[in-house]
């Protein structure tokens, strides 16, 4: 990776005049929940067109002034990331994958027409903040503080093109669980609504794929359960991801398999992961199709004996139970499967600085 200098880029520091209290601080991060508590500082990279990428700041977190015509609020031109830093073994703070989190910033920049930010740029604002606000890192077993790297399209403009001006922007939240119902296991709807079509923004990280996904979600909700499920857009039959993590099928031969990134899902790093620690296990993994008819069948038969959703978010969470139009399944025995477990565990472990990094996933930061 280039470095800052190469960039022509140096960052003004203004460090919080009023942090918050230590025992409040205390108070969120014994119960941090998922994204409502925020830490105390932020990172502001400002682009401008002809100019690139200029005035980088990390100072106190605060609301940004935005002008009514902005053109993020008319025409969603926003793309985000997510990732965590974690509390290892030995009291040292790391970064899991960011520079996959930069190049899939950059892809999704490049889907919505927003200017590519260096990758070293990415990390070191992602570094700097966990530095910044580095007591605000939750030490509890599954606990992290999540980080969120965005950029919006700033330039006052109502006109349709891509703005000239925009702002990248990261936050940090202290997280525990993503779900509030500490279940053994998930509970998911199949939806009638598609999430993505081909040659649409499925395989972009940006808010509109999410602002799309509510009314499916709450859909989920009001049945009782926990997450949508996508099946694809041109068939409805292909199930494609839920709506904030992939899926990984474990059938009863130790065979897994996970839908292939065809373009309407979000290509996961925590799915690339588990591909690759799966394979190191010695376990066959298909990226391929997998229908929803077939997966009822499976799980009927006792051909389909575990269902998993991973994300950032969620890390690895198991699917008990599926709903939809067409009846109700259960999944196994309703609760966390032996392979999910057990490949939750490594993930989990290599996270934390409990088992080692051979891979190159670890970003320690000093
Ligand atoms: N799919 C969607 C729609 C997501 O929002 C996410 C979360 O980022 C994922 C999958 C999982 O991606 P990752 O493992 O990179 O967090
Ligand atoms: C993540 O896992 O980072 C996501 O962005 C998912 C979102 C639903 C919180």
């Amino acid at each position: 990776m280039a470095t800052l200098a190469d960039a022509g880029l140096t960052f003004t520091s203004l460090p919080h005049p009023a942090p918050t209290g230590a025992d409040q601080r205390a108070a969120i991060l014994a119960n941090p929940g998922f994204g409502t508590n925020f830490s105390d500082h932020m990172v502001v990279i400002e682009w401008t067109d002809g100019q690139g990428w200029h005035d980088a700041v990390i100072g106190p977190r605060q609301p940004i002034a935005l002008d009514p015509a902005a053109s993020v609020l008319h025409y969603a031109q926003e793309i985000f990331e997510g990732l965590k830093a974690y509390k290892q073994a030995d009291g040292s703070i790391a970064l899991f994958r960011p520079e996959a989190n930069a190049a899939r910033f950059n892809r999704s920049a490049e889907r919505l027409a927003m200017p590519e930010l260096p990758e070293a740029l990415f990390v070191e604002s992602i570094e700097r903040l966990v530095q910044a606000d580095r007591d605000w890192i939750p030490e509890a077993e599954g606990a992290s503080l999540y980080l969120r790297p965005f950029m919006i399209a700033t330039e006052a403009f109502l006109g349709v093109r891509p703005a000239k001006q925009y702002k990248f922007i990261v936050i940090a939240s202290p997280a525990g669980n993503y779900f509030k119902s500490g279940a053994p296991a998930v509970s998911i709807w199949v939806s009638d609504y598609t999430r993505a079509a081909p040659g649409g923004t499925g395989a972009a990280k940006c808010g509109g794929n999410y602002a799309a996904s509510l009314v499916p979600q709450g859909e989920a909700i009001a049945r009782g359960h926990d997450q949508v499920v996508f099946l694809d857009a041109a068939e409805h039959k292909w199930i494609e991801e839920l709506g904030g993590m992939n899926l990984y099928f474990v059938f009863d031969d130790g065979t897994l398999l996970t839908p292939e990134l065809t373009g309407t899902i979000l290509p996961g790093i925590t799915r690339d992961s588990l591909l690759t620690l799966a394979r190191e296990e010695g376990l066959t993994v298909t990226e391929g199709r997998y229908s929803i008819d077939q997966w009822r069948e499976d799980a009927q038969s006792g051909r389909l004996v575990e269902t998993f959703a991973c994300g950032t978010a969620a890390v690895v969470t198991p699917v008990g139970k599926v709903s939809g139009r067409d009846g109700e399944f259960n999944i196994g025995s309703g609760g966390p499967g032996q392979l999910t477990q057990k490949l939750k565990s490594r993930l989990v472990a290599i996270q934390r600085g409990q088992e080692a990094d051979t891979h190159g996933w670890i970003r320690k930061i000093g």
